[in-house]
């Protein structure tokens, strides 16, 4: 019999954010596309980090983290730093990215993302091969412009990126929005 093998694609495509996270002076960024809301009260937001991440180590020396939402143009940049460790890599300055300057954040926010979630971490779980990090969300930062005056995150402006697997990036197709009441 063989062994199963699995490699999550029946769940996605899944938002492919950008975790972030520093400390020491050290800063750092990992395409991250297992995360997801646990709770509104109190806001909990979760990460799914491998322990041999470099992000991992961050996370756990600082206490936080930060999830950033970067549209689908920016899929290169999500691309280069899910392929390369920041134990090897300083990834902030070889890939120059550009961060907001927002006093007292709790880890680099990317000047690209429309959305970025600030976590504090308020609880650590071991899930198989993984860690998941339970933060709870401080401070949200939208770009102007990006969410409709419902809430909702605007297509029509914002092309969010989705992942497909391997290298694949895809994005959303507004024309597809339909209301659903379940009425
Ligand atoms: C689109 C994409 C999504 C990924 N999602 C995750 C994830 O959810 N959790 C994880 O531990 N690694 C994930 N990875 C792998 C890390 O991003 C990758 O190993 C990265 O180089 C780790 O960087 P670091 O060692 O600097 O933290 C993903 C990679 C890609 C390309």
């Amino acid at each position: 019999m063989t062994a199963l093998h699995w490699t999550s694609y029946e769940s996605y495509p899944n938002m492919a954010a950008v975790l972030t996270a520093m400390h020491g002076g050290r800063k750092n960024a990992m395409a991250m596309a297992w995360h997801a809301p646990l709770s509104f009260e109190p806001p909990l937001y979760g990460a799914v980090v491998a322990p041999e991440r470099f992000t991992h180590g961050l996370i756990v020396a600082s206490g936080a983290f930060a999830v950033n939402f970067l549209p689908w143009e920016k899929a290169d940049l999500i691309a280069r730093v899910g392929r390369v460790s920041g134990h090897r890599v300083d990834k902030f300055r070889a890939f120059a990215i550009a961060e907001r300057a927002v006093p007292d954040a709790l880890a680099p926010l990317l000047a690209d993302a429309y959305a970025i979630l600030e976590c504090r971490v308020v609880d650590r779980h071991r899930v198989g091969d993984h860690d998941l990090f339970v933060g709870e969300i401080v401070r949200i930062h939208h770009q102007e412009g990006a969410f409709t005056p419902q809430g909702y995150l605007d297509l029509n402006r914002v092309h969010p990126a989705l992942y497909l697997g391997r290298d694949w990036y895809v994005t959303t197709d507004p024309a597809s929005a339909r209301r659903h009441s379940g009425r």
